[in-house]
């Protein structure tokens, strides 16, 4: 039976490395069917071909199969279109990679970079505070659009599937940031509309929503890991650089690096590290009480960093729990009538 395996954002570079690294860890006789997503088809199709080119280069025997949903995060009527979808092709999710995610930059505050840069290149690369985020942006539903895109969106798409899950005894790896440290959550903000660091808000709800839900997972046979891809080049930041400054981020992250950073990965292969090997290993070997990161030495080699001080008091945690939950609700019912099941057979 082949194994089924979920990608959020898959055409992002992280995305890409996830498939290429999952698809050389599982046994090489098992068939798999990876499930790209994108908000557009063109993405898709390049997704497929350049998994396709990596596959072909490996010695697996088993088969590997494609199927794709085009879902936008931000929008519950195209959530709920991407949980029909999957359930009409498929009774089991195996693994389930929680990894798109959009800040709302505009642009860069280049004198609040250089000053950082200056006064601390390694801490300017690894905790930069000069990318301008717009503040109060709603998606369509009215809701906080980076809290809907990077937690409450998938998080809604997950609750919707459970039982494909519980089926695949499914691995739920989400992609956290080492930018997620609690002074970017306000707990009265939850939907980060009063927030200038959106982004980095979204990911230490992350970081909460995974300790406050893995146990009840765990009761219905699904696993679920937090982990964090250190520092890569991405599309989100880079598109705002220019040749020059594209280049001369680029030393700084290999400056970094030298200097003793164990984030500066750069690569998104070795970002995928620490994400992929939660989904493979043997769960014995792991703790959903850690926080797994992607890490590199000094000589570029990579390692996983298990970070076992991620702050989640039980307050914290019965807030996030009764806010999501509630919502969901609210969605569950305000969704009951939006679209109808047509592609039940
Ligand atoms: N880059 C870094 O150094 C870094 C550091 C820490 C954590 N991370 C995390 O690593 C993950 C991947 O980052 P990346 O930099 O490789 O990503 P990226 O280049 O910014 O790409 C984002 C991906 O998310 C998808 N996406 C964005 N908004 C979406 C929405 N509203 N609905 C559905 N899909 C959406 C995009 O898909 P389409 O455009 O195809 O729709 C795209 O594939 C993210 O979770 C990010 O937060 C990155």
């Amino acid at each position: 039976m082949s194994k089924v395996a979920v990608i959020t954002g898959t055409n992002s570079n992280l995305g890409l490395n996830i498939a290429y690294r999952l698809l050389e860890k599982i046994p090489f006789s098992e068939d798999i069917t990876i499930v790209v997503t994108s908000r557009t088809l063109p993405r898709v199709r390049e997704c497929i071909e350049l998994i396709n080119k990596h596959h072909s280069q490996l010695e697996r025997v088993g088969v590997l199969n494609f199927d794709y949903v085009l879902v936008d995060f931000t929008d519950m009527v195209s959530i709920l279109d991407a949980y029909y979808t999957l359930s009409k092709k498929f009774n089991r999710i195996d693994y389930f990679f929680v990894n798109a995610a959009q800040g709302v930059y505009d642009g860069i505050d280049w004198i609040g970079a250089t000053k950082e840069i200056m006064t601390s290149p390694v801490e300017a690369v690894t905790h930069p505070h000069y990318k301008i985020q717009k503040m109060g942006v709603k998606s369509s539903d009215g809701l906080g659009l980076v809290f809907q895109a990077n937690v409450f969106g998938p998080y809604y798409l997950l609750h919707k599937l459970k039982p494909l899950l519980v089926k695949g005894n499914c691995k739920i790896v989400w992609v956290s940031s080492i930018m997620s440290s609690p002074e970017y959550l306000d707990l009265n903000d939850l939907e980060l509309l009063e927030s200038d660091a959106s982004y980095e808000g979204s990911k230490r709800l992350v970081d909460l929503l995974h300790f406050a839900t893995y146990k009840s997972l765990e009761k219905e046979g699904i696993e679920q890991y937090l982990t964090h891809p250190g520092i890569f080049t991405s599309n989100s930041f880079f598109k705002f650089l220019n040749v020059f400054t594209y280049f001369g981020m680029l030393s700084i992250f290999y400056f970094a690096r030298f200097l003793g950073s164990p984030w500066h990965n750069i690569s998104g292969y070795k970002a995928a590290n620490a994400v992929v090997n939660c989904a493979t290993s043997d769960s014995k070997l792991l703790d959903s009480e850690i926080k797994y990161g992607s890490a590199t030495t000094r000589a570029g080699n990579e390692y996983i960093i298990s970070d076992k001080v991620i702050e989640h008091s039980e307050e914290e945690m019965g807030l996030i729990v009764s806010y999501f939950e509630k919502l969901r609700d609210d969605w569950d019912v305000k969704l009951k009538n939006q679209i109808k099941n047509t592609r039940q057979s």
